[in-house]
């Protein structure tokens, strides 16, 4: 491996940043809404594990009586946790059918009615029609359209809400188990869909929410000896939004995204990738509070001072905690993966810190499939 990789490089979001016209103006991913068995227990773990603080919550006390949604937040880093209270609610064939996972990606907008007519003049699938929200502490509006599978993707326009969350949720001010590890925001969301659908989604995001290809790797770049897989990432126009698609690719086994799609029943989130600034402190954390991490070979470490060059961080400890690290020419970043947090092979968790490079790990590809794949192996799906 060369000591300096270029991904396929083909936007910086700062020239885009100074596009005009750009129809669909994000400002930003504003959470992201899980639909799971049992949210009371799912937020839990999120608290316990991931640190985050219960700051919102809506259920039968709120005068919800389907369903009851937990509020967590880290940062900017948001969840909603969310399950059906009877088992004829839509939110309840969702769990069944997908198991604990992604069903909203939701993108804060100045403008939730226009961002919804743009992407359905522009052929979108609507989910939910643009609709005002209001409460004692002020309005929002929220509109869906469907993308990949069954996540949706939510326009949120705040304006001057002052509330927790959105209206009909109740703040909770204070959470006295949540531990910080400093988690500041999703650096980017990986969308897997079915064997070649990737440039369908490419389209999609192209067409409908004016995307493009930021950089690409394909089956060459993301494959070991057994498996493999091609992807495009798609950004927005500032460049605050980062979509990677995963599509698999022809292997001697099946790959990591088959069996995401097979135990997922369809596409959907594959992982979410959260921002640091101290990648040593946060999966030191992260794994005193129970969540558990990909394992990397002792020979990652011997190779890797030759293929990056030199790093601030000691190699010993990111041997210790098993962190990833890749460089470019405009810098290096830091990355680690969890296993999935679901029994089901599904969404996991990717905790990431750059250091001047704006890439996905292009140089890790092989030593993170290779972990996969024993995981693969040791649930009997390889
Ligand atoms: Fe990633």
């Amino acid at each position: 491996m060369s000591a300096t990789l270029h991904p396929h490089s083909l936007l910086h979001p700062t020239d885009t940043a100074k596009q005009a016209g750009d129809f669909m103006p994000l400002l930003g991913t504003d959470h992201v809404e899980f639909y799971v068995g049992n949210a009371k227990q799912a937020a839990h773990y999120y608290r316990t594990a991931f640190g985050m603080s219960l700051v919102a919550y809506c259920g039968p006390e709120t005068g919800h009586h389907d369903r009851a949604s937990y509020v967590v937040q880290q940062g900017k880093v948001r969840f909603v946790l969310t399950t059906a209270l009877r088992s004829t609610h839509p939110i309840a064939a969702h769990t069944h059918r997908h198991g604990d996972g992604v069903r909203a990606v939701a993108l804060l907008v100045d403008d939730a009615r226009q961002a919804w007519e743009q992407a359905t003049l522009r052929g979108a699938v609507s989910a939910l029609e643009p609709v005002t929200l209001r409460d004692e502490y002020g309005e929002t509006t929220v509109a869906s359209i469907r993308t990949y599978g069954e996540t949706v993707h939510t326009f949120v326009e705040r304006g001057n809400y002052r509330g927790a969350f959105l209206p009909g949720y109740r703040a909770i001010l204070h959470d006295p188990i949540a531990q910080p590890v400093g988690l500041l925001h999703i650096d980017h969301m990986v969308g897997n869909v079915g064997w070649h659908q990737m440039d369908e989604w490419v389209g999609f995001y192209e067409r409908v929410m004016g995307f493009r290809l930021y950089q690409h790797f394909d089956d060459k770049d993301i494959s070991t000896e057994y498996s493999a897989l091609m992807s495009k990432v798609m950004a927005n126009g500032n460049g605050y939004v980062k979509f990677p698609i995963n599509e698999p690719a022809e292997g001697r086994h099946k790959s990591q995204v088959e069996e995401f799609l097979e135990f997922y029943d369809g596409p959907g989130v594959q992982h979410i990738a959260l921002a640091t600034q101290d990648i040593l402190h946060t999966v030191r954390s992260l794994q005193r509070q129970g969540v558990e991490f990909l394992h990397v070979p002792h020979s990652y470490y011997s190779e890797l001072e030759q293929r990056v060059g030199h790093i601030d961080e000691p190699i010993c400890d990111l041997e210790e905690l098993g962190i990833l690290v890749d460089r470019d020419d405009e810098g290096y970043m830091l990355q680690i993966f969890t296993r999935p947090v679901e029994d089901r092979p599904t969404l996991f968790f990717e905790i990431i810190q750059r250091k001047g490079s704006r890439g996905f790990g292009k140089g890790n590809f092989r030593a993170l499939f290779e972990a996969i794949e024993r995981e693969q192996q040791a649930r009997g799906n390889f």
